[in-house]
């Protein structure tokens, strides 16, 4: 596996390949990579001759109190995952070489990005928009591979690209999780065993809110609010950022179920803050 630092080295390393008729798969990280990250280099593997990951901790998608600081970076573990996946080369550049002195242009993400996300943590998608952009310009793969897991993250790539004609296809995968449920997360680690088994609430209410969808409950505020009571009652998650269920294209409020939706969660259990979803039809 090749390591690359420089936007001009992994430009010429992705374009000599392209030339040569070959498709190119890009899978974005910011690294502390688990088996989530690895199954979508395996799709990448399966889909394109060449797999490109990166990785690299965006300053400019975290708030001024999240945890950049202490987000793990765990390099020299990632590149032997990367590499038993069968990885061809990886990114890994530095701040500087992202964000050089007098850096000021950045994309303005698309409506998609408002809800949700979009307001408890302004600014993040401004951020992922933009670093997503600039991977897309360095290296301009045929494929890129996000994770479903990001529900919101995936569908402002999705209208970025549409909107701005960038020459790329976007391929979304699964979430994968732990046997018990939990999806897996570079944030996992910040839990403690008991911080863990309460995290499990967010996949219990999850399922509990494909299962009222399934046995033909169409009222979105009785899903949300069963899905609230599961999360807050005794032994759950300190707190709540939102459980919604909304549009599964716009992400825009829905008050009946009658067409295809999906059901997302943000709460924070101890200082560590998750995110899960799932589709409802
Ligand atoms: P990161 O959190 O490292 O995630 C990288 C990719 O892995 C994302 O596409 C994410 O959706 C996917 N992923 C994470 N957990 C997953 C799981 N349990 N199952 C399936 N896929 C999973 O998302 C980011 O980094 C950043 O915002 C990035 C896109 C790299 C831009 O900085």
């Amino acid at each position: 596996m090749i390591k690359l630092t420089t936007p001009e080295q992994a430009r010429r390393f992705v374009l000599e390949r392209r030339f040569a008729g070959h498709t190119v798969g890009l899978v974005p990280t910011m690294g502390a990579l688990h088996e989530g990250h690895r199954s979508l280099v395996r799709h990448a593997c399966v889909q394109c001759d060449h797999t490109i990951a990166t990785i690299f901790v965006n300053p400019t998608q975290f708030g001024p109190n999240e945890d950049l600081d202490k987000y793990p970076r765990l390099l020299e573990q990632d590149c032997q995952q990367l590499e038993a996946e069968g990885t061809t080369a990886v990114f890994l550049p530095s701040s500087d070489v992202i964000y050089p002195p007098g850096f000021s242009t950045y994309v303005e993400p698309p409506k998609v990005a408002a809800p949700l996300e979009g307001v408890c943590r302004p600014g993040h998608f401004r951020g992922v928009a933009t670093v997503v952009m600039k991977l897309f310009q360095i290296l301009p793969a045929t494929h890129a591979f996000f994770g479903r897991k990001d529900y919101q993250q995936w569908k402002v790539i999705e209208a970025m690209v549409r909107d701005l004609n960038v020459g790329i296809e976007i391929a979304c995968c699964d979430t994968v999780r732990e046997s018990d449920g939990l999806a897996l997360s570079s944030r996992n680690r910040y839990l403690s065993e008991e911080q863990r088994s309460r995290s499990l609430r967010l996949s219990v209410a999850l399922r509990r809110a494909q299962q009222l969808a399934d046995s033909g409950v169409r009222d979105v505020s009785r899903i949300e609010a069963e899905m609230r009571q599961i999360l807050l009652s005794e032994g759950g998650v300190d707190a709540i950022d939102y459980a919604r269920v909304v549009d599964a294209e716009s992400l825009a409020t829905l008050e009946h179920l009658d067409r295809p939706g999906v059901a997302l969660i943000a709460a924070f259990v101890g200082q560590t803050r998750l995110i899960d979803n799932v589709s409802l039809s």
